[in-house]
């Protein structure tokens, strides 16, 4: 395992997203008040760019296009929300948020009308 430092924790105000790119691989460091996570920077559910539709209080990381949600302390699944969100083991130490960014994290996402497509030309 290796640590990658990701960014200084000042550099993420408290209840807020930054998305920071690590050797070729995008990230975002969530401060959720009592914390850090480092996610991928889309939404599990349509690939929606957290760093501009994430919503983070009260613990909670809440994309505004649909409204799914996770407890970023417990990671749970919130109200409607279908898929968990992945996340990177991280750690803050000495004033910098480091994770362990070997394999990049990415969700798979459902072709929508893509079988209408190959239908097509049968
Ligand atoms: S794209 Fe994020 S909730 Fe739908």
């Amino acid at each position: 395992m290796s640590w990658t430092k990701i960014c200084d924790a000042s550099d993420v105000s408290a209840n807020s997203v930054k998305k920071v790119d690590v050797n070729g691989i995008s990230v975002l460091v969530v401060n959720y008040g009592s914390g850090f996570r480092v996610i991928p920077p889309l939404c599990p559910h349509m690939e929606e760019p957290l760093e501009e539709s994430g919503i983070v209080a009260r613990c909670t990381l809440t994309c505004s296009k649909h409204l799914w949600c996770w407890n970023m302390q417990t990671l749970e699944m919130q109200g409607e929300t279908e898929k968990p969100l992945k996340v990177y083991e991280s750690k803050e130490e000495n004033g910098a948020i480091l994770a362990n960014i070997e394999n990049e994290l990415t969700y798979e996402f459902e072709d929508e009308g893509g079988a209408d497509d190959d239908d097509f030309f049968k």
